[in-house]
């Protein structure tokens, strides 16, 4: 597929998407959004790919946030439209049963934000900057993050940050648990494939119940959580990498894992 607004390159059994409007720091309009709706379903409908990383281009911004030239004279039932847009296609991040992780190479403000909360983790460069500054704007969130921050972070730190607008640089968000590792620039890639080669090494169904447990489950009560993960860690048992995984442990041999 062709895009305009970004890079879509596949590394073995890995996609990196790289957001790629420099020069509005790869702010998200209309069109950037079309495109990355895009590369995740070449990503869902590609059994070849196991998996994700989403980053910036250039060295200044991840995604600088909504495109504020084009919602700035919004009516409130275009807002609507552009934010319920852009909801479902972060949503779907989290429903594309693989891993797909943020590689947040500098700015992460707004919805750039709300790109990397939609992730299922995220690395950051040294010189990542994450925020919520839609108050000083004017208007709150409107791509889920007045709803993902207080899941990923303590619903206070949440809500000092979204009230304040203030940015938070790598070691604080490193601190408060919004990205899992902070790596020096030149590093960040690198580390972000090492990781995601680990990942997919492992068989797709361990991937998918591990992702579909934690994602479902965080929305429900813990029994009923817990109940959906013994259905999935049955399941678990139905296909040949368990088999093979469990046989090569006792065999003392690296697993040769099929999916
Ligand atoms: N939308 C549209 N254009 C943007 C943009 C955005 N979110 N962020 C940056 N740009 C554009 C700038 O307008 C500028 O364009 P021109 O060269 O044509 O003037 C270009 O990108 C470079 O930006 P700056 O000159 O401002 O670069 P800087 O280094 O001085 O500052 C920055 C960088 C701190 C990220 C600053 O650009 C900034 O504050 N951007 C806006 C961040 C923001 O408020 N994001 C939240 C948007 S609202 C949102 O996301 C709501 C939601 O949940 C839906």
């Amino acid at each position: 597929m062709a895009y305009e607004n970004l890079l879509f390159e596949v590394e073995g059994k890995v996609a990196l998407i790289t957001m790629n409007r420099p020069k509005a720091l790869n702010a998200l309009n209309n069109a950037i959004l079309a495109d990355l709706n895009n590369a995740l379903s070449e990503i869902a409908g590609n059994d070849q790919i196991k998996g994700a990383i989403i980053t910036g281009a250039g060295e200044k911004s991840f995604v600088a946030g909504a495109d504020i030239s084009q919602m700035a004279t919004y009516t409130p039932d275009e807002s609507r439209v552009y934010m319920a847009y852009a909801q479902q296609i972060f949503n779907r991040i989290e429903a594309i049963e693989k891993p797909i992780m943020a590689a947040v190479n500098g700015y992460a403000l707004g919805g750039g934000n709300e790109l990397c909360m939609a992730c299922d983790f995220r690395y950051a460069s040294e010189t990542a900057v994450f925020g919520q500054p839609e108050v000083s704007l004017g208007i709150m969130p409107g791509f889920g993050g007045s709803q993902r921050l207080p899941r990923l972070v303590n619903p206070g730190i949440a809500k000092e940050l979204l009230l304040s607008g203030r940015n938070v640089k790598a070691d604080e968000a490193l601190k408060i648990g919004l990205v899992s590792k902070v790596c020096a620039p030149a590093d960040l890639i690198p580390e972000s494939k090492k990781i995601m080669a680990t990942i997919v090494s492992k068989p797709a169904h361990s991937l998918r119940y591990c992702k579909v447990s934690v994602n479902r489950g965080m929305d429900t009560d813990l029994y009923k959580a817990i109940g959906l993960e013994l259905e999935l860690i049955s399941l678990c048992f139905s296909y040949e990498d368990q088999k093979e995984g469990m046989k090569a442990f006792l065999e003392k041999r690296p697993a040769q894992f099929k999916s």
